[in-house]
Protein backbone atom coordinates (compact mmCIF):
# COMPACT_ATOMS: atom_id res chain seq x y z
CA UNK A 1 0.00 0.00 0.00
CA UNK A 2 1.36 3.50 -1.10
CA UNK A 3 1.20 6.57 1.33
CA UNK A 4 -1.24 8.28 -0.71
CA UNK A 5 -4.06 5.40 -1.26
CA UNK A 6 -6.95 5.75 0.53
CA UNK A 7 -6.60 9.81 0.40
CA UNK A 8 -10.34 11.04 -0.94
CA UNK A 9 -10.37 13.31 -3.34
CA UNK A 10 -13.22 14.98 -5.39
CA UNK A 11 -12.90 14.74 -8.85
CA UNK A 12 -15.16 18.11 -10.49
CA UNK A 13 -16.36 17.86 -13.87
CA UNK A 14 -17.67 20.47 -15.65
CA UNK A 15 -18.99 21.14 -19.36
CA UNK A 16 -16.32 20.34 -22.19
CA UNK A 17 -16.19 17.61 -24.65
CA UNK A 18 -13.04 16.61 -22.61
CA UNK A 19 -15.55 15.56 -19.50
CA UNK A 20 -15.44 12.05 -21.48
CA UNK A 21 -11.69 11.79 -20.76
CA UNK A 22 -12.73 11.97 -16.78
CA UNK A 23 -14.03 8.14 -16.47
CA UNK A 24 -10.57 7.48 -17.74
CA UNK A 25 -9.15 9.95 -15.02
CA UNK A 26 -11.29 7.96 -12.33
CA UNK A 27 -10.03 4.77 -13.40
CA UNK A 28 -5.94 6.13 -13.15
CA UNK A 29 -6.77 7.81 -10.10
CA UNK A 30 -8.47 4.15 -8.95
CA UNK A 31 -4.74 2.56 -10.04
CA UNK A 32 -2.84 4.40 -6.88
CA UNK A 33 -5.82 3.67 -4.41
CA UNK A 34 -7.47 7.23 -4.70
CA UNK A 35 -10.66 7.19 -3.17
CA UNK A 36 -12.46 9.82 -6.17
CA UNK A 37 -16.00 11.38 -5.24
CA UNK A 38 -17.24 12.69 -8.27
CA UNK A 39 -19.38 16.09 -8.34
CA UNK A 40 -20.50 17.37 -12.00
CA UNK A 41 -21.93 20.92 -13.04
CA UNK A 42 -25.60 20.65 -15.12
CA UNK A 43 -23.29 20.92 -18.21
CA UNK A 44 -21.47 17.97 -17.19
CA UNK A 45 -24.19 15.76 -17.46
CA UNK A 46 -24.90 16.54 -21.34
CA UNK A 47 -21.62 15.18 -22.09
CA UNK A 48 -21.42 12.07 -19.73
CA UNK A 49 -23.73 11.02 -17.20
CA UNK A 50 -23.71 10.55 -13.59
CA UNK A 51 -24.68 7.05 -13.59
CA UNK A 52 -20.93 6.21 -15.94
CA UNK A 53 -19.22 8.17 -13.16
CA UNK A 54 -20.69 6.65 -9.88
CA UNK A 55 -19.95 3.21 -11.65
CA UNK A 56 -16.47 3.31 -12.26
CA UNK A 57 -15.70 5.44 -8.81
CA UNK A 58 -17.89 3.45 -6.87
CA UNK A 59 -19.22 6.32 -5.13
CA UNK A 60 -22.51 8.06 -5.37
CA UNK A 61 -21.94 10.97 -7.94
CA UNK A 62 -23.48 14.37 -6.58
CA UNK A 63 -25.00 17.61 -9.34
CA UNK A 64 -27.21 19.15 -7.05
CA UNK A 65 -26.93 22.14 -4.19
CA UNK A 66 -30.50 20.42 -2.64
CA UNK A 67 -29.03 17.12 -2.85
CA UNK A 68 -30.73 15.68 0.38
CA UNK A 69 -28.92 12.80 0.99
CA UNK A 70 -26.28 14.94 2.90
CA UNK A 71 -27.38 14.82 6.33
CA UNK A 72 -27.19 18.35 6.71
CA UNK A 73 -28.58 19.61 3.68
CA UNK A 74 -25.33 20.96 3.33
CA UNK A 75 -23.45 19.65 0.28
CA UNK A 76 -21.61 22.51 -0.94
CA UNK A 77 -19.77 22.19 2.61
CA UNK A 78 -19.85 18.79 4.20
CA UNK A 79 -18.59 17.18 0.64
CA UNK A 80 -15.27 18.74 0.45
CA UNK A 81 -14.58 18.43 4.70
CA UNK A 82 -12.64 14.94 4.47
CA UNK A 83 -10.91 15.29 1.17
CA UNK A 84 -7.41 16.13 0.63
CA UNK A 85 -7.90 17.74 -2.98
CA UNK A 86 -10.47 19.16 -5.75
CA UNK A 87 -9.57 18.43 -8.56
CA UNK A 88 -11.39 20.29 -12.00
CA UNK A 89 -10.83 17.79 -14.71
CA UNK A 90 -12.13 19.37 -17.51
CA UNK A 91 -11.76 23.13 -16.43
CA UNK A 92 -13.78 25.39 -18.52
CA UNK A 93 -12.98 28.60 -19.54
CA UNK A 94 -16.20 29.98 -18.24
CA UNK A 95 -15.65 27.81 -14.65
CA UNK A 96 -11.96 29.26 -14.40
CA UNK A 97 -13.37 32.72 -14.77
CA UNK A 98 -15.95 31.70 -11.76
CA UNK A 99 -13.39 30.38 -9.85
CA UNK A 100 -11.12 33.62 -10.49
CA UNK A 101 -13.93 35.98 -9.12
CA UNK A 102 -15.16 33.68 -6.28
CA UNK A 103 -18.64 33.12 -7.71
CA UNK A 104 -20.40 30.15 -6.33
CA UNK A 105 -23.84 29.81 -8.22
CA UNK A 106 -23.74 26.00 -8.34
CA UNK A 107 -22.29 22.79 -6.19
CA UNK A 108 -19.13 22.42 -7.66
CA UNK A 109 -18.10 26.34 -7.56
CA UNK A 110 -19.80 26.85 -4.36
CA UNK A 111 -17.58 23.54 -2.95
CA UNK A 112 -14.09 25.19 -4.25
CA UNK A 113 -15.31 28.36 -2.24
CA UNK A 114 -16.22 27.01 0.62
CA UNK A 115 -13.32 24.45 0.81
CA UNK A 116 -10.64 24.28 3.13
CA UNK A 117 -8.21 21.88 1.09
CA UNK A 118 -6.14 22.24 -1.83
CA UNK A 119 -7.51 22.76 -5.64
CA UNK A 120 -5.85 21.42 -8.89
CA UNK A 121 -7.29 21.96 -12.20
CA UNK A 122 -6.58 20.24 -15.65
CA UNK A 123 -7.76 23.05 -18.16
CA UNK A 124 -9.48 22.28 -21.52
CA UNK A 125 -10.51 25.05 -24.38
CA UNK A 126 -10.63 25.91 -27.32
CA UNK A 127 -6.65 27.85 -28.50
CA UNK A 128 -8.41 30.90 -28.76
CA UNK A 129 -10.30 30.82 -25.52
CA UNK A 130 -7.02 29.40 -24.06
CA UNK A 131 -5.28 32.12 -25.44
CA UNK A 132 -7.69 35.08 -24.89
CA UNK A 133 -6.55 37.84 -22.67
CA UNK A 134 -9.01 37.18 -19.71
CA UNK A 135 -8.47 33.39 -19.46
CA UNK A 136 -4.66 34.61 -19.54
CA UNK A 137 -5.43 37.22 -16.06
CA UNK A 138 -8.12 34.61 -14.89
CA UNK A 139 -5.11 31.92 -14.94
CA UNK A 140 -2.75 34.01 -13.67
CA UNK A 141 -5.35 34.83 -10.24
CA UNK A 142 -5.89 31.31 -9.83
CA UNK A 143 -1.85 31.01 -9.53
CA UNK A 144 -1.91 33.50 -7.36
CA UNK A 145 -4.39 32.05 -5.50
CA UNK A 146 -2.13 28.64 -4.54
CA UNK A 147 -4.48 26.91 -7.30
CA UNK A 148 -1.83 24.35 -8.89
CA UNK A 149 -2.69 24.42 -13.00
CA UNK A 150 -2.24 21.14 -14.71
CA UNK A 151 -1.34 21.62 -18.50
CA UNK A 152 -2.87 22.18 -20.51
CA UNK A 153 -1.45 20.39 -23.79
CA UNK A 154 -0.97 21.51 -27.27
CA UNK A 155 -2.61 19.16 -30.08
CA UNK A 156 -5.58 18.53 -32.25
CA UNK A 157 -8.73 19.50 -30.67
CA UNK A 158 -12.50 18.24 -30.56
CA UNK A 159 -13.30 21.58 -32.71
CA UNK A 160 -10.86 20.86 -35.41
CA UNK A 161 -8.41 22.93 -34.65
CA UNK A 162 -4.56 22.61 -33.40
CA UNK A 163 -3.30 24.59 -30.86
CA UNK A 164 -2.52 25.18 -26.90
CA UNK A 165 -5.87 24.27 -24.80
CA UNK A 166 -6.46 20.22 -25.28
CA UNK A 167 -6.36 19.08 -21.12
CA UNK A 168 -4.10 16.64 -20.71
CA UNK A 169 -4.40 12.50 -20.95
CA UNK A 170 -6.11 10.74 -18.07
CA UNK A 171 -2.85 9.09 -16.74
CA UNK A 172 -1.27 12.27 -16.52
CA UNK A 173 -3.51 13.96 -14.56
CA UNK A 174 -3.19 11.06 -12.31
CA UNK A 175 0.11 11.34 -12.23
CA UNK A 176 0.43 14.85 -11.31
CA UNK A 177 -2.77 14.18 -8.45
CA UNK A 178 -0.67 11.10 -7.01
CA UNK A 179 2.31 13.72 -6.91
CA UNK A 180 0.84 16.39 -5.45
CA UNK A 181 -0.60 13.94 -2.85
CA UNK A 182 2.40 12.36 -1.43
CA UNK A 183 4.36 12.76 1.57
CA UNK A 184 7.41 14.98 0.75
CA UNK A 185 9.46 12.98 2.50
CA UNK A 186 12.61 13.24 0.08
CA UNK A 187 11.94 17.25 -0.14
CA UNK A 188 15.00 18.96 -1.37
CA UNK A 189 16.49 16.19 -2.15
CA UNK A 190 18.82 15.80 -5.16
CA UNK A 191 18.21 12.43 -7.07
CA UNK A 192 20.58 11.46 -9.82
CA UNK A 193 18.84 7.91 -11.42
CA UNK A 194 19.80 6.31 -14.58
CA UNK A 195 16.85 4.49 -16.63
CA UNK A 196 15.71 2.35 -19.94
CA UNK A 197 18.13 -0.01 -21.95
CA UNK A 198 21.33 0.99 -23.54
CA UNK A 199 22.20 0.83 -27.20
CA UNK A 200 25.57 -0.97 -28.14
CA UNK A 201 26.48 -0.18 -31.39
CA UNK A 202 27.82 -2.64 -33.72
CA UNK A 203 28.18 -0.38 -37.25
CA UNK A 204 26.14 2.76 -38.40
CA UNK A 205 22.92 1.53 -38.16
CA UNK A 206 22.53 -2.29 -35.97
CA UNK A 207 23.42 -2.41 -32.16
CA UNK A 208 22.66 -4.72 -28.95
CA UNK A 209 20.51 -3.67 -26.97
CA UNK A 210 18.06 -5.41 -24.41
CA UNK A 211 13.70 -5.32 -23.66
CA UNK A 212 13.80 -3.19 -20.75
CA UNK A 213 11.28 -0.57 -21.44
CA UNK A 214 12.17 2.46 -18.79
CA UNK A 215 8.62 2.14 -17.37
CA UNK A 216 10.02 1.50 -13.57
CA UNK A 217 12.96 4.07 -14.08
CA UNK A 218 10.49 6.57 -15.22
CA UNK A 219 8.01 5.46 -12.57
CA UNK A 220 10.75 5.85 -9.37
CA UNK A 221 11.38 9.57 -11.54
CA UNK A 222 7.71 10.53 -10.97
CA UNK A 223 7.60 8.94 -7.71
CA UNK A 224 10.85 11.00 -5.96
CA UNK A 225 9.67 14.37 -8.09
CA UNK A 226 6.12 13.48 -5.95
CA UNK A 227 8.41 13.06 -2.54
CA UNK A 228 9.98 16.40 -3.67
CA UNK A 229 13.00 15.24 -4.74
CA UNK A 230 15.30 17.21 -7.48
CA UNK A 231 15.77 14.55 -10.35
CA UNK A 232 18.31 14.75 -13.19
CA UNK A 233 17.64 11.41 -14.87
CA UNK A 234 20.15 9.56 -17.43
CA UNK A 235 18.16 7.92 -19.97
CA UNK A 236 18.73 5.43 -22.40
CA UNK A 237 16.54 4.63 -25.53
CA UNK A 238 12.74 4.53 -24.49
CA UNK A 239 9.74 4.98 -26.08
CA UNK A 240 7.91 6.57 -22.49
CA UNK A 241 7.07 9.94 -21.96
CA UNK A 242 9.74 11.52 -19.99
CA UNK A 243 8.90 12.30 -16.52
CA UNK A 244 7.12 15.62 -16.09
CA UNK A 245 10.12 17.88 -13.63
CA UNK A 246 12.82 16.02 -14.19
CA UNK A 247 16.01 17.27 -15.45
CA UNK A 248 16.90 14.88 -18.66
CA UNK A 249 19.63 13.43 -20.28
CA UNK A 250 19.45 11.21 -22.92
CA UNK A 251 22.06 9.07 -23.93
CA UNK A 252 22.77 5.70 -26.30
CA UNK A 253 25.59 3.78 -25.02
CA UNK A 254 26.50 2.87 -21.57
CA UNK A 255 29.94 4.86 -22.32
CA UNK A 256 27.35 7.93 -22.48
CA UNK A 257 25.34 7.09 -19.45
CA UNK A 258 28.93 6.63 -17.68
CA UNK A 259 30.06 10.31 -18.64
CA UNK A 260 26.43 12.00 -18.29
CA UNK A 261 26.71 10.16 -14.46
CA UNK A 262 29.80 11.19 -13.91
CA UNK A 263 29.02 15.35 -14.80
CA UNK A 264 26.36 15.01 -12.04
CA UNK A 265 27.42 12.49 -9.60
CA UNK A 266 28.91 14.92 -7.29
CA UNK A 267 26.22 17.08 -7.34
CA UNK A 268 23.73 13.85 -5.69
CA UNK A 269 22.73 13.18 -2.50
CA UNK A 270 21.02 10.04 -3.63
CA UNK A 271 22.19 7.41 -6.79
CA UNK A 272 19.56 5.15 -8.35
CA UNK A 273 20.69 2.97 -11.15
CA UNK A 274 17.78 1.59 -12.58
CA UNK A 275 19.27 1.37 -16.02
CA UNK A 276 19.44 -2.22 -17.65
CA UNK A 277 23.11 -1.04 -18.58
CA UNK A 278 24.76 -3.63 -21.33
CA UNK A 279 27.63 -5.56 -19.60
CA UNK A 280 29.71 -5.54 -22.99
CA UNK A 281 29.81 -3.41 -25.63
CA UNK A 282 31.29 -4.12 -29.32
CA UNK A 283 35.40 -3.66 -29.74
CA UNK A 284 35.49 -0.54 -32.38
CA UNK A 285 32.04 -0.51 -33.68
CA UNK A 286 32.27 -0.21 -38.06
CA UNK A 287 31.64 3.44 -39.03
CA UNK A 288 29.36 2.66 -41.57
CA UNK A 289 27.47 -0.21 -42.20
CA UNK A 290 28.78 -3.44 -41.99
CA UNK A 291 28.18 -5.35 -45.70
CA UNK A 292 27.42 -9.16 -46.51
CA UNK A 293 30.18 -11.03 -47.41
CA UNK A 294 30.29 -14.60 -48.47
CA UNK A 295 32.35 -15.72 -45.29
CA UNK A 296 29.92 -18.24 -42.87
CA UNK A 297 30.77 -17.07 -39.88
CA UNK A 298 31.16 -13.04 -38.56
CA UNK A 299 32.45 -13.21 -35.10
CA UNK A 300 32.06 -9.15 -32.98
CA UNK A 301 34.56 -9.03 -30.22
CA UNK A 302 32.61 -7.82 -27.03
CA UNK A 303 34.75 -6.03 -24.46
CA UNK A 304 33.10 -4.93 -20.40
CA UNK A 305 31.41 -2.06 -20.16
CA UNK A 306 32.31 0.40 -16.99
CA UNK A 307 30.25 -0.76 -13.56
CA UNK A 308 28.41 2.88 -13.12
CA UNK A 309 26.80 2.02 -10.27
CA UNK A 310 29.43 0.08 -9.17
CA UNK A 311 31.50 3.35 -9.62
CA UNK A 312 29.68 5.68 -7.81
CA UNK A 313 29.16 3.71 -4.55
CA UNK A 314 33.12 3.92 -4.42
CA UNK A 315 33.54 7.72 -4.78
CA UNK A 316 34.79 8.87 -1.25
CA UNK A 317 31.67 11.10 -0.90
CA UNK A 318 29.26 8.50 -2.37
CA UNK A 319 25.32 9.49 -2.31
CA UNK A 320 23.30 7.47 -1.01
CA UNK A 321 23.37 4.49 -3.41
CA UNK A 322 20.54 2.23 -4.64
CA UNK A 323 20.86 -0.70 -7.17
CA UNK A 324 18.25 -3.04 -8.82
CA UNK A 325 19.10 -6.93 -9.31
CA UNK A 326 17.21 -8.74 -11.96
CA UNK A 327 17.73 -12.20 -11.39
CA UNK A 328 15.81 -15.36 -13.03
CA UNK A 329 16.64 -17.94 -9.93
CA UNK A 330 17.74 -17.52 -6.15
CA UNK A 331 16.12 -13.98 -6.58
CA UNK A 332 16.78 -13.08 -2.44
CA UNK A 333 20.57 -14.81 -2.06
CA UNK A 334 21.94 -13.62 -5.55
CA UNK A 335 20.57 -9.92 -4.77
CA UNK A 336 22.20 -9.48 -1.93
CA UNK A 337 25.65 -10.84 -3.08
CA UNK A 338 25.36 -7.98 -4.96
CA UNK A 339 24.71 -5.63 -2.96
CA UNK A 340 27.79 -6.95 -0.79
CA UNK A 341 29.96 -7.01 -3.87
CA UNK A 342 29.13 -3.24 -5.05
CA UNK A 343 28.46 -1.77 -1.53
CA UNK A 344 25.05 -0.06 -2.09
CA UNK A 345 22.76 0.61 0.33
CA UNK A 346 19.77 -0.95 -0.85
CA UNK A 347 19.00 -3.12 -3.87
CA UNK A 348 15.66 -3.61 -5.30
CA UNK A 349 15.37 -7.07 -6.57
CA UNK A 350 12.78 -8.67 -9.05
CA UNK A 351 12.70 -11.63 -11.55
CA UNK A 352 13.87 -10.64 -14.60
CA UNK A 353 10.93 -12.64 -16.53
CA UNK A 354 8.29 -10.70 -14.06
CA UNK A 355 9.22 -7.00 -14.70
CA UNK A 356 10.57 -6.21 -18.21
CA UNK A 357 8.28 -4.62 -20.49
CA UNK A 358 5.41 -5.43 -17.74
CA UNK A 359 3.01 -2.42 -16.41
CA UNK A 360 3.37 -4.32 -12.43
CA UNK A 361 5.98 -5.91 -10.81
CA UNK A 362 6.82 -7.55 -7.45
CA UNK A 363 10.16 -6.48 -5.71
CA UNK A 364 11.88 -7.37 -2.60
CA UNK A 365 13.95 -4.32 -1.44
CA UNK A 366 17.01 -5.58 0.75
CA UNK A 367 19.47 -2.62 2.96
CA UNK A 368 21.28 -3.76 6.27
CA UNK A 369 18.06 -3.64 8.36
CA UNK A 370 17.12 -7.03 5.99
CA UNK A 371 14.63 -8.18 3.53
CA UNK A 372 11.55 -6.38 2.43
CA UNK A 373 9.01 -8.01 0.29
CA UNK A 374 6.29 -5.79 -1.52
CA UNK A 375 2.93 -7.20 -3.05
CA UNK A 376 2.91 -7.40 -6.77
CA UNK A 377 1.51 -4.13 -8.00
CA UNK A 378 1.19 -1.47 -10.88
CA UNK A 379 5.14 -0.30 -11.28
CA UNK A 380 3.96 3.16 -10.11
CA UNK A 381 2.16 1.97 -7.09
CA UNK A 382 5.79 0.00 -6.36
CA UNK A 383 7.83 2.69 -7.60
CA UNK A 384 5.66 4.99 -4.50
CA UNK A 385 6.84 2.51 -1.98
CA UNK A 386 10.53 2.05 -2.89
CA UNK A 387 11.01 5.81 -2.89
CA UNK A 388 9.27 5.98 0.55
CA UNK A 389 11.52 2.84 1.80
CA UNK A 390 14.68 4.75 0.47
CA UNK A 391 13.51 7.56 1.82
CA UNK A 392 13.14 6.40 5.02
CA UNK A 393 16.60 4.84 4.91
CA UNK A 394 18.08 7.94 3.66
CA UNK A 395 16.41 10.22 6.28
CA UNK A 396 17.82 8.04 9.09
CA UNK A 397 21.58 8.62 8.48
CA UNK A 398 21.06 12.56 7.00
CA UNK A 399 18.23 14.03 8.91
CA UNK A 400 18.56 17.29 7.97
CA UNK A 401 16.81 18.20 4.31
CA UNK A 402 19.99 18.22 1.93
CA UNK A 403 23.35 17.43 2.44
N1 LIG B 1 24.69 -1.39 -13.55
C1 LIG B 1 25.45 -0.30 -13.87
N2 LIG B 1 26.42 -0.38 -14.83
C2 LIG B 1 26.66 -1.53 -15.46
C3 LIG B 1 25.90 -2.67 -15.15
C4 LIG B 1 24.91 -2.56 -14.19
O1 LIG B 1 25.22 0.77 -13.30
N3 LIG B 1 27.60 -1.59 -16.38
C5 LIG B 1 23.68 -1.30 -12.50
C6 LIG B 1 22.25 -1.45 -12.96
O2 LIG B 1 21.67 -0.21 -13.26
C7 LIG B 1 21.61 -2.10 -11.75
C8 LIG B 1 22.73 -3.00 -11.22
O3 LIG B 1 23.93 -2.38 -11.63
O4 LIG B 1 21.33 -1.18 -10.74
C9 LIG B 1 22.67 -4.37 -11.79
O5 LIG B 1 23.83 -5.04 -11.41
P1 LIG B 1 24.56 -6.09 -12.34
O6 LIG B 1 25.50 -6.85 -11.50
O7 LIG B 1 25.12 -5.48 -13.55
O8 LIG B 1 23.34 -6.91 -12.76
P2 LIG B 1 23.36 -7.91 -13.87
O9 LIG B 1 23.78 -7.29 -15.17
O10 LIG B 1 22.02 -8.50 -13.85
O11 LIG B 1 24.53 -8.84 -13.35
P3 LIG B 1 24.67 -10.38 -13.39
O12 LIG B 1 24.82 -10.63 -14.83
O13 LIG B 1 25.87 -10.60 -12.58
O14 LIG B 1 23.43 -10.90 -12.78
Amino acid sequence: MTDIAGKKIILGITGGVAAYKAAECVRRLGDYGIDVHVVMTQAACGFITPATLQALSGNPVHTDMWDTRIPNAMAHIELSRDKAAIVIAPATANFMAKLAHGQADDLLSTLCLARECALLVAPAMNRQMWEHPATRRNVAQLQQDDVAVLGPASGDQACGETGNGRMLEAQEIADAVAAFLAPKTLAGVRVLMTAGPTFEPIDAVRGITNRSSGKMGYAIARAAIGAGAKVTLVSGPSSQPLPAGAVVTQVQSAADMFEAVKRHARQADVFIGVAAVADYRVDKPHEHKIKKTEKAQLTLKLVPNPDILGWVAAQPKAPFTVGFAAESQHLETYADEKRRRKKVDMIVANLAQNAIGADDNEVMLLDDGGTHKLERAPKEAVARDIVAHLARLYRTRNPSPSR
